[in-house]
């Protein structure tokens, strides 16, 4: 069975994984909701205006009661920056199995964050949330996406055409990837570091 916490607190080298607050909504907006590079390959647009985004954090905030509802902002320890977002959702009863997405402002692509959020994220839907399979689809022109679901051991299992249709109205064809909790365990079998850090 699933083992729900909400959304703990994880730690990594770099990063802090929290809860988002509602004093964060400027830095959500700023950093990556208002940035079509980064909404591009998503399937919501780019928020036009503060207000949107600050419906949109309350909306996460409130949800936050919900011990099945895993949503963390990711925060540099360095610098306290709130540079991007990761979740955990869709938990399908029958098969255990769950979804993962996440997003990173444009200033901070390319330093291996992404790859480091998710790491964290897939440690902790398996060896701590008993997740059966953990599941993710890119687009296939965003490959930088398809690069770090690989490095964390997720594995291509087919595209699907016209999977989504963006804010633009364009069809994007996409890669379905996905990591079974067995291989990940086997593969990683025990951890360096315990990334939570606190209770939820
Ligand atoms: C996807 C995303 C989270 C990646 O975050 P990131 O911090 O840049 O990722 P990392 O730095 O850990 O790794 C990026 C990898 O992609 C590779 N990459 C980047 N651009 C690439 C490109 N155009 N083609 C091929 N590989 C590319 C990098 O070289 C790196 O791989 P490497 O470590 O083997 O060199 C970030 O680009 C993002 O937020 N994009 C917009 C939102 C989005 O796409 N969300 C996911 C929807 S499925």
């Amino acid at each position: 069975m699933i083992r729900f916490f909400g959304t703990p607190k994880l730690e990594t080298d770099r990063l802090i994984l929290r809860k988002l607050e509602l004093k964060d909504a400027q830095s959500v907006f700023n950093h990556w909701l208002s940035d079509d590079r980064v909404s591009n390959n998503r399937v919501n647009a780019a928020h036009h205006s503060v207000s949107q985004t600050m419906e949109r954090v309350a909306k996460i905030v409130s949800q936050y009661e919900n011990k099945e509802f895993c949503y963390w902002g990711i925060e540099l320890k360095e610098t306290g920056e709130l540079i991007g977002e990761i979740d955990l959702y869709n938990f399908d009863k029958l098969t255990e199995n769950g979804e993962v997405s996440y997003s990173l402002g444009y200033d901070w692509w390319n330093r291996g964050y992404g790859t480091e959020a998710l790491r964290a994220v897939v440690e902790f839907g398996f060896r701590h949330m008993n997740i059966h399979k953990i599941s993710a689809a890119h687009n296939t022109d965003n490959p930088a996406s398809g690069r770090i679901m690989h490095k964390v051991g997720m594995r291509q299992e087919g595209i699907i055409r016209h999977m989504i249709r963006n804010s633009k109205g364009q069809y994007k064809d996409c890669a379905v990837c996905g990591i079974l909790q067995e291989d990940y365990l086997k593969y990683n079998a025990s951890p360096e570091n315990d990334i939570l850090k606190l209770e939820a």
